[in-house]
């Protein structure tokens, strides 16, 4: 078969290593030939397509980032969007399926397309890890590995100043990047978009650290909101799906915590470092194994599938199923860690 890949929506570590492993199942074991669409949706509405040969994805797992480029193109926008047009196009160049490799957006459109009958088959990917359906998504470990790092770094240098400190990590819907990295790096408290807290919550906890003669480290998501917010802060404008863009919570929280307590306080937002660089080797072994089973799915016809991890195991699950609803943080699991909170 001559299959299509492209990575759209915000890129995240593991993504060359899917498309590698695609390759090279596809090519070794079914006698495949591949071509990746540049910059997701936006290359195969557009037709702008590159060959992808076992050379081309040589030691691929490794790299960070896209080597098909990414962006956040709606298939159904513009006059060559929309699936008779793309159906069209397809035919035109041979391509008789697609691997749409993306978050839950991405997972919507291939959704709606294969509805209209087109032959795509999906790959979650989020740092996030907001994707139902699947346990993980790659991405997620590399994304905890450099915040717990965050945590650990921010720790000495609080301790020498007897400073709080208050890290910021991504997040717009779930916590699990905090929730993970804060269990992890051993942080006095944890605020999740799923959990509202108050100031007087916050406060307590760092108040708690301090007279222990430690410095507090508090660990927020881009999405939490304080019970007296309504919506997440937000103040850098919208994205490109009109959605605001998230940031800022951190430094809001930092003030408050040095306002009200005394205690000196700096807020650090890790932003995109936490979607740069290599993988983890578990994201790359989860990426390749995902990129394997995805064209086992094309061969099987499984249009509208999306492949996924159930404990050890790689399933295939409807597209459908996994974007139905975000697969949020457990208000047990947040309990849980609440209980070493402070
Ligand atoms: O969707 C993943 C994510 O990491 C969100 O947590 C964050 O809000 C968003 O991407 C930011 O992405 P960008 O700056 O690329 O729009």
């Amino acid at each position: 078969m001559r299959i299509g890949l492209l990575t759209s929506g915000g890129d995240c570590p593991g993504l060359n290593a899917v498309i590698r492993a695609s390759v090279l199942e596809g090519i070794i074991n079914h006698g495949d030939e591949f071509v990746g669409f540049r910059d997701g949706w936006r290359g195969l509405v557009e037709q702008d397509v590159i060959p992808l040969g076992r050379h081309d994805v040589r030691g691929l797992s490794r790299q960070g980032g896209t080597i098909l480029g990414s962006s956040r193109t709606n298939p159904f926008d513009g006059p060559h969007g929309g699936a008779a047009n793309i159906r069209n196009t397809l035919k035109r160049l041979g391509v008789d399926a697609v691997i749409a490799i993306g978050g839950e957006g991405t997972l919507t459109a291939a959704s709606r397309l294969t509805d209209k009958g087109l032959p795509i088959v999906g790959v979650p990917k989020t740092i996030d890890n907001d994707i139902s359906g699947t346990d993980y998504s790659f991405g997620f470990d590399t994304a905890v590995e450099i915040a717990t790092d965050a945590i650990d770094r921010l720790r000495t240098t609080a301790e020498s100043h007897k400073r709080c400190m208050v890290l910021e990590v991504m997040g717009r819907h779930v916590g699990w990047i905090a929730l993970y990295s804060g269990i992890a790096g051993g942080a006095h408290g944890i605020l999740i978009p799923s959990q509202q807290r108050s100031l007087d919550d916050v406060c307590g906890w760092v108040e708690s650290v301090r007279r222990r003669g430690r410095a507090p480290v508090v660990v927020v998501s881009e999405g939490f909101t304080l019970d007296s917010m309504e919506e997440p802060h937000s103040h850098k404008g919208l994205d490109a799906f009109d959605r605001p863009r998230l940031g800022g919570i951190g430094d809001i929280i930092a003030a408050q915590i040095e306002r009200r307590t005394g205690v000196e306080s700096r807020a650090v937002a890790l932003g995109h470092l936490q979607r740069g660089g290599a993988p983890t080797a578990r994201d790359r072994v989860l990426a390749t194994r995902l990129g394997m089973a995805a064209v086992a799915n094309v061969h099987a016809r499984g249009w509208g599938s999306m492949v996924a991890v159930r404990g050890l195991d790689i399933v295939s699950v409807p597209i459908a199923e996994a974007i139905a609803e975000l697969q949020r943080v457990p208000a047990a699991r947040y309990e849980e860690a609440e209980r070493l909170f402070g």
